[in-house]
């Protein structure tokens, strides 16, 4: 029987997916060897960086990774996905085709991201600076159904919050 999970940890940019993802990825991969972990930023360059960030490019991103997630699933493959990806149509997809699907919302409060200014973006956004900044100058979908949602507007307390991740799946 196939029972491996999808772990979608998703929220803006210098969130935190990226930190708690790869905590959460290192614990599994203890357990159940066939576990891989899936960065958004990671898998853009995999594919040869061919997508910008324009609203239909992070879209058709977010679709790609679906479409993996999917595809690792259907080989029995455990898959935690850091990515940001915030468009309902996504998931609803990883929802329908996913058995074992696991929604996290990693929330950061904006004055904190802008603190952070995770790659520089929320200044150059905040500057009237033609990029497509999500929660500054591009809109999003925030999940509906998640099944966890983390503040992580503090960064503390990575092994509990990584651990509230664990204790769902
Ligand atoms: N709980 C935490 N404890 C310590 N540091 C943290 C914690 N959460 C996030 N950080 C730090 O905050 C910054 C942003 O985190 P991270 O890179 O994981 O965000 P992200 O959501 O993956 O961003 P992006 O979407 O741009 O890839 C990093 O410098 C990371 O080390
Ligand atoms: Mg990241």
């Amino acid at each position: 029987m196939n029972d491996s999970k999808l772990i979608w940890i998703t929220g803006l940019s210098g969130s935190g997916k990226t930190t708690i993802g790869k905590e959460v990825y290192k614990n599994l991969k203890e357990k159940y060897l066939n576990t891989v972990f899936l960065d958004g930023d990671s898998f853009r360059e995999i594919l040869g960086n061919d997508l910008g960030h324009t609203p239909k490019d992070r879209l058709e991103n977010a679709k790609r990774i679906h479409r993996m997630c999917k595809f690792l699933i259907s080989q029995n493959i455990n898959v935690v996905c850091a990515t940001m990806s915030l468009f309902k149509e996504i998931h609803q997809l990883n929802r329908e085709a996913m058995k074992n699907y696991y929604e996290i919302l990693i929330e950061c409060d904006m004055d904190e991201l802008v603190r952070r200014n995770q790659k520089g973006l929320y200044s150059k956004a905040l500057n009237g600076e033609d990029v497509n900044v999500t929660g500054v100058n591009a809109t999003y979908d925030k999940p509906k159904f998640c099944d966890l949602t983390i503040d992580n507007s503090k960064q503390n307390n990575l092994e509990e919050k990584v651990q509230k991740i664990l204790d769902l799946i």
